[in-house]
């Protein structure tokens, strides 16, 4: 587990990291989402002991870093995929590894399996790795001495989509096994497949955290799309009841909950052919909107252009 309490790291006048304080718990996929510069790279550095905090600490499993005896075995880290020496194989670059946590040989082979890294590349110089091959040897690395922590800066940089199903798997697997996994990007959809929980970040401070669940109900109002048989009929039947109304793709939105919804068009006796809750503006518009002013541009659309309520933002097939 990693624990990072009121973390501040400031470079002269310029904060990089503002009071930061979250957890990355045993067992759970953690992700670390902001727009680029929000102090993502800044956070994991300290976690790792190659940036000394302001302010605060990070611990993990209740111990600074540098104050492991052997870190590889029990934090595997991916900070910079292409920070390795270029004129080493990635099979020595793995084998160093192995002999620095004092592994075994094995371990290297089994490591460039899992990683679907062949014999051949494996013996190729990491100058000539594609960016993709570099991030799986990465992987590779952070995992060589089986650390029960994984501290992962943008993994998925490079990786195809294949390979990026292929990573999701490996570490929510690593994490069904006990592991604690903290992984971040600036890119919403690589994070909220994969993530137990998400800590939003813009500017050096926590804009919003939770599930994905529950950072989407927050942005619920208690409204309704409904799409009847006969959807004239219904509004008339809802307007009469005292509701509010608009027309929402083949449907209506609503301005109550649905179970009221569903009881006017069974009084008003229409079928329906769908009826749910309105979900809001979606994680995205969520991100954009909570990291706005932390945008280098003006978010696409956002928040501006965004529908004053948000019964009528996402009126068919909003995100899920
Ligand atoms: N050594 C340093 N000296 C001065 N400023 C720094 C230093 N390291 C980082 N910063 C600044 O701290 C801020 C956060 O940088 P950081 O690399 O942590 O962002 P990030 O969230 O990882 O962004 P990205 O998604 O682009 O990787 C940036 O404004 C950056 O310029
Ligand atoms: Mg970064």
């Amino acid at each position: 587990m990693i624990t990072v309490e009121n973390l501040t790291k400031s470079y002269g006048g310029f904060t990089a990291v503002d009071d930061v304080s979250f957890t990355a718990e045993a067992g759970r996929v953690t992700g670390f989402l902001g727009p680029n510069g929000a102090g993502k790279t800044t956070t994991m550095r300290v976690m790792t002991g190659l940036t000394p905090p302001t302010r605060g600490s990070v611990t993990i499993g209740g111990h600074l870093y540098r104050d492991l005896p052997n870190p590889g075995r029990h934090v595997g880290v991916l900070l910079d995929a292409s920070a390795q020496h270029a004129g080493r194989t990635g099979r020595e670059v793995l084998t160093l590894g192995a002999r620095t946590m004092g592994l075994p040989a094995s371990r290297v082979d089994e490591m460039l399996a899992l990683v679907s890294l062949d014999e051949r590349e494996s013996k190729r110089r990491i100058k000539n790795y594609s960016l993709g091959m570099r991030q799986r040897l990465g992987i590779a690395h952070a995992l060589l001495g089986d650390p029960s922590v994984l501290i992962l800066d943008e993994p998925a940089n490079g990786l195809d989509p294949a390979g990026i199903r292929w990573m999701r798997g490996l570490l929510k697997s690593y994490a069904d096994r006990g592991g604690a996994v903290l992984l971040s990007s600036h890119l919403l959809h690589e994070v909220e497949q994969i993530a137990d929980e998400m800590i939003l970040i813009g500017r050096g401070r926590i804009v919003a955290r939770g599930t994905k669940a529950e950072l989407l109900a927050v942005q619920g109002d208690g409204s309704t799309l409904v799409q009847a048989v006969d959807n004239d009929l219904l509004a008339k039947a809802l307007v009469a009841a005292g509701h509010e109304v608009t027309a929402a793709g083949a449907g209506l939105s609503v301005s109550t909950q649905p179970a009221v919804v569903g009881q006017v068009a069974l009084e008003a006796q229409v079928a329906l052919v769908d009826l749910r809750a309105t979900e809001g503006r979606g994680l995205e518009d969520l991100f954009l909107e909570l990291t706005a002013d932390t945008q280098r541009e003006a978010p696409a659309g956002a928040p501006s252009a965004q529908p004053a309520t948000p019964a009528h933002a996402a009126p068919q097939g909003g995100p899920r």
